[in-house]
């Protein structure tokens, strides 16, 4: 895990996040008001982004990172270079970073297991202050995956 600057990201990951904040104003979070956006980046460099969409009963909300998966997936694209996710609001102001939830770790691992990409994930809090960036590894040691079911998933 790498501590950085928003000014020290590369040019790429810096709009890469731009576009994770952009899409946290179409959120559907009036439950909790926190505004999730997240943006992948493509090994070919096209960027596809995400936002949480919440429902009355709660435990069918959808996170912006999972959001932004099943997204790409319909845009035919399974391989990610990296990953970007920052917050709005809330009651209390993200000052942390964002990181992906367990479910999100899950997916976004899955991916990773078709495409070989070990996918970067960029964490920001709110007003980009500060950022974290994670390997997919890093984030899910020992993960589940394909490979305990035997499945060789690269051909997909
Ligand atoms: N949420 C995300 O969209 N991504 C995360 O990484 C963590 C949480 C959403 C789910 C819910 O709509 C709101 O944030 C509060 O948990």
């Amino acid at each position: 895990m790498k501590n950085v600057k928003f000014k020290d990201l590369k040019k790429q990951y810096q709009i890469l996040l731009n576009e994770a904040e952009k899409v946290t104003e179409k959120a559907y979070a009036p439950y909790s008001c926190f505004r999730v956006g997240a943006a992948l980046l493509t090994r070919k460099g096209k960027i596809i982004v995400g936002s949480n969409v919440e429902n009355a009963s709660y435990g069918l909300t959808v996170c912006a990172e999972r959001s932004a998966l099943i997204n790409a997936n319909i845009l035919g694209e399974r391989c990610f270079k990296a990953l970007a996710v920052i917050a709005k609001g809330g009651p209390k102001v993200a000052k942390e970073v964002i990181s992906p939830c367990g479910s999100c770790r899950q997916m976004i691992f899955e991916f990773s297991k078709i495409s070989g990409e070990d996918t970067e994930i960029i964490m920001s809090d709110s007003k980009r202050n500060k950022i974290k960036i994670a390997r997919i590894s890093e984030l899910l040691p020992l993960a589940y995956g394909p490979e305990n079911l035997g499945m060789e998933v690269k051909k997909y």
